[in-house]
């Protein structure tokens, strides 16, 4: 099904060569910078307004993610997402799913997302505001299942009330701010966020012996990974116990999280096939990517230093590095141009995206053939055991989909999960034929009425309204 094996293998060989120049050109230490390191804040300052006396640089620097406003962009349009509606029908993102924007916009939008609902829990708060810590004191263990609308959302509103200013806008004192990864008083980072400490600690590793390089990326590991809520506590649990591969976090959740009773993130509108969600796992695709595994941090590309007023600081604006690839990049690449750097990053993108459409759409029919299969009155148990399959297929794109470096983390892991995907989804598919053929149903008719479902979701122009499509007189609803 990928079609990209090939660019993948020159790849590989091209990193061979890559490595000897990187060597050579990554012995200089950055450069210390004079900052207090004795702030005079309270140990549980957490506004980000309070930092802004003591360190107007940073502050400076930080203000800069306030251009990474912009407008709400939807990734259900024809041109980015198509086939989303249709894969996660049933589930609130086929409603609003939207590009990231900058961390000083995290509280808004979350604040404003028509995703959150009566059912929601303090859980979705989580990586949205520094204001966590300070929730988590006064709720303790009910902050996780507390009610998001009711409970938690107002109470931010109050803890946060007066820290304002006027060039963060409403929210934008308390959205992802310093406190998040730094102690006020010694400015050392550190780690807020109890999920990330307790997911280490069951896999041995101490946080207090971390290296200054490993915190440059744990600080990230805090909020962009994989989660789930775990069953009864609802508590934010990172599935790392297997390890952090695609496959490890899969064999996770279906045999501890499944034992521990959790069997679903929804239930599928088109399949019925009980789903499973992922979310932004950056950090696990770094981990066993090239950069990863060479101790490159998140920080070294996604926060180079930068001169203002002449003194070199950590860029505290996050986006991407491609804005700034002589500092992200040719620090190590200085044999490769800024031009060929970009490109190379571009080349890897295109790959993926393409391969990923590929196994999208593959999924997409998987969904469709067990919906047949469902209204032919198919055996329940080659239904189930197609079920199954459709819901693994979907996962292991779903998990690389969700991954938001459209591949360049970690190229050949994403490859490797995108072909365990579409060989459970080809399974899937497989299992159905002989049924539907066992049962004389019209094969033919069927691949119309897929394309036609397909189009018809396509075309309407309206992102908000596409998941009304994805079901139909011919494919009813499974939900
Ligand atoms: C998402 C995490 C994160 C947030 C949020 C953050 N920082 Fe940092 N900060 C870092 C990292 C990583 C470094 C590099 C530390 C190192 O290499 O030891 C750093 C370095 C610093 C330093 C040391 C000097 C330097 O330039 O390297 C200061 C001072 C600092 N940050 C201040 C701030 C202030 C003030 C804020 C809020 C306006 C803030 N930081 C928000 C992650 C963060
Ligand atoms: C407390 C949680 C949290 C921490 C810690 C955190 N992030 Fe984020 N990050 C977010 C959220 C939430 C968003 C999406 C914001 C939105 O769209 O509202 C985001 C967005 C981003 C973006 C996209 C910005 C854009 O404009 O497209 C980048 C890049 C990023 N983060 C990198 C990092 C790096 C690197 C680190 C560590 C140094 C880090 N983040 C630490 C929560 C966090
Ligand atoms: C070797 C450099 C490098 C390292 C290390 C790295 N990234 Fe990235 N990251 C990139 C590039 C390049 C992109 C793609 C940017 C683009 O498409 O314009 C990216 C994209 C992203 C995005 C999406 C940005 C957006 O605007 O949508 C996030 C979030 C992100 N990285 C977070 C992280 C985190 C967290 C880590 C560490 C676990 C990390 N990155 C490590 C280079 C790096
Ligand atoms: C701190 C040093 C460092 C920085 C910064 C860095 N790299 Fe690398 N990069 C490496 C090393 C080391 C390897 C080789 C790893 C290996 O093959 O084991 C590598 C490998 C690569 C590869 C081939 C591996 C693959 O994933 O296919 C590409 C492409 C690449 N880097 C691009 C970039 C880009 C683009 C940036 C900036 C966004 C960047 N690098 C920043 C050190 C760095």
């Amino acid at each position: 099904m990928i079609r990209s094996r090939g660019s993948v293998i020159t790849t590989g060989l091209l990193v061979v060569v890559g490595v000897l120049f990187v060597a050579a050109a990554c012995t200089s230490e950055p450069i210390a910078v004079d900052v207090p390191r004795d702030t005079g804040l309270p140990a549980d300052t957490f506004l980000t307004s309070a930092f802004a006396e003591e360190f107007p640089i940073h502050f400076e620097s930080y203000l800069g993610n306030m251009e990474r406003g912009g407008e709400y962009a939807s990734k259900l349009t024809v041109d980015v997402e198509p086939n989303l509606p249709m894969l996660w029908s049933n589930l609130a993102f086929s409603v609003s799913y939207n590009m990231p924007r900058g961390h000083t916009f995290a509280l808004a939008d979350v604040l404003a997302t028509p995703r959150i609902g009566d059912a929601s829990i303090g859980s979705c708060m989580t990586c949205k505001s520094t204001a966590v810590p300070a929730l988590l004191a006064e709720f303790g263990d009910d902050y996780w299942s507390a009610s998001f609308l009711g409970e938690i959302a107002p109470r931010t509103r109050e803890l946060i009330e007066g820290g304002e200013m006027d060039e963060l806008g409403e929210y934008g004192h308390a959205g992802v701010g310093c406190a998040d990864c730094h102690d006020p008083q010694t400015m050392e980072l550190r780690i807020t966020r109890p999920s990330l400490t307790n997911a280490l600690e069951r896999q041995g590793v101490d946080l207090l012996e971390a290296s200054r390089n490993d915190m440059r990326s744990y600080v990230c590991a805090q909020c962009h990974v994989e989660y789930y809520f775990y069953p009864e506590t609802r508590k934010v649990t990172f599935p790392w116990d297997r390890g952090l591969r695609a496959e490890d976090m899969w064999e996770y959740k279906e045999e501890v999280a499944r034992e521990r009773g959790f069997e679903a993130d929804w239930i599928h509108g088109i399949s019925g096939a009980p789903m499973l969600k992922a979310q932004h796992p950056e950090y696990e695709l770094w981990s066993y990517g090239a950069h990863g595994t060479a101790g490159v941090s998140c920080a070294d590309c996604h926060m180079p230093y930068q001169r203002i007023d002449g003194r070199k600081v950590t860029t505290h604006v996050w986006g991407s590095p491609l804005e700034t690839v002589e500092q992200s990049c040719r620090t190590c690449h200085a044999d490769q141009s800024a031009t060929d750097l970009t490109e190379r990053v571009r080349g890897i993108q295109e790959r993926h995206l393409s391969a990923m459409h590929e196994v999208q759409d593959l999924s997409v029919d998987a969904h469709y053939y067990i919906n047949r299969m469902i209204t032919a009155g198919a055996d329940p148990a080659v239904i189930d055991e197609a079920r199954e399959l459709v819901r693994k297929g979907q996962w292991f794109w779903d998990i690389i989909a969700a991954e938001n470096s459209d591949g360049f983390h970690n190229p050949h892991g994403a490859m490797d999960a995108m072909r365990m995907s579409s060989d459970a989804s080809n399974a899937a598919i497989r299992i159905a034929t002989a049924e539907l053929v066992r049962l004389g149903v019209d094969l033919d008719e069927l691949r119309d009425q897929i394309d036609r479902t397909k189009q018809e979701v396509y075309d309407e122009p309206d992102p908000l309204r596409k998941h009304e499509l994805v079901t139909n007189d011919f494919f009813p609803f499974q939900g």
